[in-house]
């Protein structure tokens, strides 16, 4: 590799990881297995080993993942929290070990613990009582989930027994048991709302939810097992969680102390069976040096502690024989074999279906029809097939052919340049693509209507609606003569689709369902044309002067607008009152304060008058006086001292302007702050 190609190689490894972060800790929906994840992670680590000159300290290596989302207050950690440095090789924990022992001139041991795979908390607790509960966030800063984790069964608003320090921190995972994951996937199904593709996701999802209640329901559990040095004092990691286990709080008791090598290996064999028995997840194990000393001694890297590591678990398989093949066509066209699966248990549930991804991969794997096939569980919700059991194959079983015409509507399958998958041409014709693109359109990122697949298909079928613009036209005189739909029924939906006529004009654009145009384009491109009249005169020229817009986009989009099918449907959709242009009223900028009751007290850079617009603008509403439901008390200079000792009293945050505009997205303040200030967070 050329010094041209290591940085090209290094950038785009960068992009891809980035990415993947935001879906993992902002939308809790990753597109890539955590085996995937850091075999990527691992070649960048050694690309910028070796090519040093192309480091960054803004680099995925350096920086942990971040789960910062707007709508939470945000509070700084006391101490940063860090990520562990992972392998998923033996080797490589026997070189810590050697390492350990070459840097530490005092005696150790090590305590391993199940590496428990759900969602970082960081719990402070101020005489004894749970005073804040903070995500991961982006390591130095925090959500506050605070009014969420008191919600969690198992994490206690006092402390018990005797000797807790005034104030200390404990941090831990938030965990989703398995029972209460496939409870709250049975019930998103049956309200036709998107599926969590693993007790991960749910648990971080669901403490991330603005609704305490709702968050008690999710049947969430939480495990600690590390106390920062500083504010508690124990001579080893294990006597600190002793004691935190007296003082009631949730410890695994499935840690042990090991004195060498031998021993980690084989409290690695034991778990890496027996995990599957537990009734959460596990993703590997964590080998931490036990004395606080030799930890000390060991200190930090910019992301992970020196004194610990974690080893994990390759992804658990299953051994099963395929059914059948389904060749699914998704709202694109694009065709992909999904095989239907003898059930098998995997992973804390159970699995029916797994993917094949495309015709190429099927070779690939050199799938035979009734092969048994090794399954795992990758990032995403449908399993995938990664290899074929040989010894089991049936003496001269066929390959099972590709279609060469759509299962659906019987179109001839086309496989366009540069795609690895076939496709169904016949995009405004074909029953399963319509459909996909319907469900597309109602859904949650586009127009927010509520109803799912099953509506969507019923309306279909009964030739009720065609194109986006048909909703529009539905009446509930006709919505009641339908199987299931009761007058409450019909309402909300026709409600709710009274209401996406106020969604704004980047998502409309976005719902409309163009080739290759996602959320952030469509954004990208509504704020660059303003209208939707523009963007359909606009050229490919035009197209391409958009940043992030290349060829492919700017085709898709243009090709779009020369469809009169399409012309009309959009004409139809703007006479039924859909947005389609960009908004220009002053009114709500921003849903960064979405239910958030706010209480301002003192002198600010602009007037209060201008604050209390400025809160309303994103989505907060003005209290005059503090109590429970107070969500934060906005403080500027000179503030009512009654006001901040209430909330104080009451455990609710006070937040000066900094801080308060760190919430609001940027561009969204009127004025700016003169004097440079400390955000001061109490
Ligand atoms: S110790 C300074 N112990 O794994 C390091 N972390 O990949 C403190 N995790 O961010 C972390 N089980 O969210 C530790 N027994 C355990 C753990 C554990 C799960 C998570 C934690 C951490 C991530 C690193």
């Amino acid at each position: 590799m050329d010094y041209t190609q290591a940085k090209q190689r290094i950038e785009q490894l960068r992009e891809i990881l980035w990415e993947n972060n935001r879906k993992y800790y902002v939308e809790n929906a990753p597109t890539m297995s955590d085996y995937e994840y850091d075999q990527l992670m691992r070649e960048l680590e050694d690309l910028e080993r070796a090519y040093p000159e192309y480091a960054s300290r803004e680099s995925p290596t350096r920086r942990v993942g971040s789960d910062l989302e707007t709508g939470f207050v945000k509070y700084p950690h006391q101490y940063p929290m860090l990520s562990l440095g992972n392998t998923y090789n033996i080797g490589e924990v026997e070189e810590f070990a050697e390492r350990a022992s070459k840097s530490l001139d005092i005696p150790f041991s090590y305590c391993c613990e199940l590496k428990f795979d759900g969602t970082a908390i960081c719990l402070t607790y101020r005489y004894g009582r749970l005073f804040r509960a903070l995500t991961r966030g982006d390591g130095v800063m925090g959500d506050d989930v605070t009014a969420n984790a008191r919600r969690i069964a198992n994490i206690p608003e006092t402390l018990q027994g005797e000797g807790w320090p005034a104030e200390f921190e404990i941090r831990g995972e938030v965990l989703m048991p398995y029972e209460s994951f496939e409870r709250l996937n049975r019930q998103r199904e049956a309200d036709e709302d998107p599926l969590f593709a693993n007790p991960r996701n749910a648990a971080s999802g669901s403490l991330k939810l603005q609704d305490p209640e709702e968050v008690a329901n999710r049947g969430l559990m939480c495990t600690l097992y590390h106390i920062p040095a500083g504010q508690v004092d124990f001579p080893t990691h294990d006597e600190a969680l002793k004691a935190a286990a007296r003082w009631g709080l949730p410890v695994s008791d499935e840690r042990r102390l090991c004195k060498d090598i031998e021993e980690i290996e084989a409290y690695i064999a034991h778990w890496d069976t027996a995990r599957k028995e537990l009734p959460y997840a596990t993703d590997g194990i964590v080998i931490k040096i036990n004395e606080m000393d030799a930890q000390r001694q060991l200190g930090y890297t910019a992301k992970s502690p020196r004194w610990a590591v974690a080893y994990k678990f390759k992804a658990e398989q299953a051994l099963t024989p395929i059914l059948s093949i389904d060749y699914q066509v998704g709202r694109t066209g694009a065709v992909t074999p999904v095989a239907n699966l003898e059930p098998v248990f995997l992973s804390g549930t159970m699995v029916k279906r797994a993917t094949l991804v495309n015709e190429d991969q099927m070779a690939m794997l050199d799938i035979r029809e009734g092969d048994w096939v090794y399954v795992e569980k990758g990032g995403e919700i449908i399993p995938k097939i990664t290899g074929v059991e040989e010894s089991k194959r049936v003496p001269g079983a066929r390959r099972p052919p590709f279609p060469t015409v759509c299962p659906d509507c019987g179109t001839p399958l086309v496989k366009p340049e540069g795609e690895a998958k076939w496709f169904c041409p016949n995009n405004d014709g074909c029953p399963t693509q319509i459909k996909g693109k319907l469900v597309h359109f109602l859904g949650r990122k586009a127009m927010n209507v509520l109803a799912g697949d099953a509506t969507v298909d019923q309306l279909y079928n009964l030739d009720l609606v065609r194109t986006p613009a048909d909703f529009y036209d539905l009446r509930e005189s006709q919505l009641v003569m339908l199987e299931g739909w009761k007058e409450r029924a019909a309402r909300r939906f026709l409600d709710s689709l009274r209401e996406s006529r106020n969604v704004p004009f980047e998502r409309v654009l976005f719902a409309i369902g163009i080739r290759y145009v996602g959320e952030t384009t469509a954004r990208d491109i509504a704020r660059h044309f303003g209208d939707i009249d523009s963007l359909a005169a606009a050229s490919k020229e035009d197209l391409l002067s958009v940043p992030e817009v290349g060829e492919v986009i700017a085709d898709s989009v243009y090709r779009f607008f020369r469809d009169e099918r399409h012309l009309e449907e959009i004409r139809r959709l703007k006479a039924a009152g859909l947005q389609m242009s960009v908004s220009q009223t002053v009114g709500r900028v921003s849903d960064a304060l979405d239910g958030k009751i706010v209480v301002i007290s003192g002198n600010f850079s602009v007037s209060r008058e201008e604050m209390k617009a400025l809160i309303e603008a994103n989505g907060g509403k003005n209290s005059g006086s503090v109590s429970g439901k107070t969500s934060f008390l906005l403080a500027g200079s000179k503030p009512g001292p009654e006001k901040i000792k209430k909330a104080e009293s009451l455990g609710i945050p006070v937040l000066d302007e900094d801080a308060f505009r760190k919430l609001i997205p940027e561009g969204t303040a009127s004025a700016t702050v003169t004097e440079e200030s400390e955000p001061t967070l109490f």
